[in-house]
C-alpha cells in the first residue's frame, strides 16, 4: 500500500496540493485531516473543495457550526470537531447520513472522532516543519486506496 508524504513549503504548495486531490475525488468519499492548531487543515480543506468545484471563498472554519455545507461538482461537507464535546455529539450531527450521502466529507480534528470514522477513508496528517508543513496521507480501505495510488503515480 502506497503512503504519500511531501514537504509542502508555503501556503501554495498546500493550497496545489490540495487541488489536485480534490480533481481524484469521487461522492461518498471521506477525508480526515489531523494535525496541530495552524498546521495548514482549513488551507489544505479550502483546495480540496475547490479541486471539487466548490468557490473557494465559501470555505471557512466551521469551528462554531461545526459542518458546513459547499455546493459543488460534487457537495462538501466540511466538519471541524475540535469544539466538539464527545464522539456522541459528532454522531448527533448526523455524520453516518453525510457519509453514506452522495458528497465528500471533510473533518479537521479527525482524530478526536477517529471511532465514528467509516471503513474507508483517507487519513491528512500534517504537521509543523521549520521549512514549511509536512504531509502525510495513508489510505484505509479499497476506493481510498485507489485515490491514494492514483496521487502516488502522478508524483
Ligand atoms: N505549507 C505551508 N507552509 C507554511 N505555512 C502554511 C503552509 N500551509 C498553510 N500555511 C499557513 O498556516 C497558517 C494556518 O493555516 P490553517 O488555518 O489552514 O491551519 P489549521 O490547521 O486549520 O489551524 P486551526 O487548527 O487553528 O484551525 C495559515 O497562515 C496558512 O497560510
Ligand atoms: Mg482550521
Amino acid at each position: 500500500m502506497c503512503r504519500f508524504e511531501q514537504l509542502l513549503a508555503n501556503p501554495d504548495e498546500t493550497a496545489a496540493l490540495g487541488r489536485r486531490l480534490g480533481k481524484l475525488l469521487s461522492p461518498g468519499m471521506v477525508i480526515a485531516l489531523t494535525g496541530p492548531l495552524g498546521a495548514g487543515k482549513t488551507t489544505l480543506t479550502q483546495a480540496i473543495a475547490q479541486g471539487l468545484g466548490v468557490d473557494p471563498h465559501m470555505v471557512g472554519s466551521p469551528t462554531f457550526a461545526l459542518v458546513h455545507e459547499y455546493p459543488g461538482r460534487v457537495p462538501v461537507y466540511h466538519f471541524d470537531a475540535y469544539r466538539l464535546p464527545s464522539l456522541q455529539a459528532f454522531m448527533d450531527l448526523g455524520s453516518d447520513e453525510y457519509f453514506q450521502g452522495t458528497g465528500v466529507c471533510l473533518i479537521e480534528w479527525a482524530d478526536r472522532v477517529a471511532a465514528a470514522l467509516p471503513a474507508d477513508h483517507l487519513c491528512i496528517k500534517l504537521a509543523h516543519e521549520s521549512d514549511g508543513r509536512r504531509i502525510t496521507i495513508e489510505a484505509v480501505g479499497k476506493r481510498s486506496q485507489e485515490v491514494l495510488r492514483m496521487l502516488c503515480t502522478q508524483n
